[in-house]
């Protein structure tokens, strides 16, 4: 099984005295796009105060103080550490730059939340846990599908024992035209790959959190370029992508074993040939199976095979919702000292997998995950 949260109850008691009663004064280190999706749903944390950004693009750092009002911005995130002093930061750089800030605000005695995937390798991973450790803070990663109401009920289906021994889950993420056309999606240097890292890593996490986060022990796959590195006039949702700039896969395929003898197979893709975008997974029990979206779980039930719905799930499952979900998890985590769901251990788990399929990709052949 994979390693347990670094939230023990140790920390959990230490986190709830330190902060009972008090806000959460939280740092943005990365103020883009999705750090303004965090800001917007923030709105809604009266206990939260946002009292610092970071980045080093000037008019990122304008919209801190204009659009929300953050006085304190800064180009360089260890100064803002020194003269902050913030409770938390909340990690929303691109890939390569997680886990520097990470370990920096770790050691200034800030809890870290990051976005996924955790960083950029499992080696950066684990410094980052162990710098968490060491200061004894909160290290939370970004997976906020773990949030997501059909998740839960596959979760409990689990739980309830309603599969049995898991056997196979089949994970796609595949966009039939959708190259970020913003940041920088496409450089491999900066982000650690392509549709693998940076949405094959939802499903694929999700999934595996479904499954009961077995430990993954080797991994095969392969990783194709065929689109993204050249200039393309097809009409699509996000056109004229930096295709001279292009470092990362259009497609990986990958295939993880875990210690229990169960198979995640992974597709990933930001331009596949395919009818339509796809999103979701599929899992065989043996005792019974289910599909993600829409959620269902097929069994056999009074001498019957039985394909079961949720008559009703919460319905707010929308990108803000799930956000709105995540931050509820860390921003407990930190005052009251609830458990996280998404500790760094489990991104360290995703991250091997993760590297796994882009080592073998590299080596032509199944390699080991330690
Ligand atoms: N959870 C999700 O669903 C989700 C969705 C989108 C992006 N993300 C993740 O969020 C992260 C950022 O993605 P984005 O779409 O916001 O990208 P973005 O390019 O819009 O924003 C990244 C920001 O980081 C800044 N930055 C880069 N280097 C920096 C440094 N050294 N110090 C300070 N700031 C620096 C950039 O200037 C930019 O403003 C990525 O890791 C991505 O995978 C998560």
């Amino acid at each position: 099984m994979a390693e347990k949260s670094v939230g023990t109850d140790s920390l959990a008691m230490e986190t709830k005295k330190a902060y009972a009663g008090k806000k959460l004064r939280m740092a943005f280190i990365g103020c883009g796009g999705i750090a303004q999706t965090h800001l917007g749903v923030l709105q809604d944390f009266p206990e939260v105060e946002v009292v610092a950004g970071v980045d080093i693009v000037p008019d990122r750092l304008k919209v801190m103080e204009e659009k929300w009002g953050v006085r304190a911005v800064y180009a360089d995130w260890k100064k803002m550490l020194r003269e902050v002093r913030p409770d938390a930061v909340n990690i929303c750089t691109p890939n390569g730059v997680h886990a520097r800030p990470a370990i920096d605000a770790a050691a200034a005695g800030c809890h870290v939340l990051t976005e996924k995937p955790m960083a950029m390798n499992p080696v950066e991973c684990r410094r980052m846990i162990d710098a968490a450790r060491k200061a004894k803070v909160l290290l939370c990663v970004g997976f906020q599908f773990r949030y997501h109401p059909n998740t839960e009920y596959l979760v409990r289906a689990r739980e309830a024992g309603q599969f049995g021994k898991v056997m196979f889950v089949k994970c796609q993420a595949l966009r039939r035209r959708g190259i970020p056309n913003w940041g920088v999606f496409g450089r491999k240097h900066l982000q650690g790959g392509g549709p693998m890292i940076d949405i094959g890593v939802h499903v694929m996490e999700m999934a595996h959190y479904v499954m009961g986060s077995p430990a993954p022990v080797a991994a095969s796959g392969n990783t194709w370029t065929y689109m993204g590195n050249k200039k393309s006039d097809v009409v699509s949702m996000w056109p004229h992508w930096d295709h001279k700039t292009y470092t990362v896969e259009d497609l990986a395929i990958g295939q993880i074993r875990f210690d229990n003898g169960a198979i995640l197979q992974i597709e990933a893709s930001f331009v596949a040939h395919i009818e339509k975008d796809i999103w979701n997974f599929t899992l065989m029990g043996e005792k019974g199976g289910c599909r993600w979206d829409p959620p269902a779980v097929f069994t056999d039930s009074a001498g019957t095979m039985v394909n079961a719905a949720p008559a009703w799930l919460d319905p707010r499952a929308d990108f803000t919702a799930l956000f709105g979900y995540k931050l509820r998890n860390f921003v407990d985590g930190c005052l009251k000292g609830t458990p996280l769901r998404a500790p760094g251990e489990a991104g360290l788990a995703v991250q091997k997998m993760l590297d796994g399929v882009y080592r073998s990709a590299a080596a032509g052949k199944e390699v080991k995950i330690d």
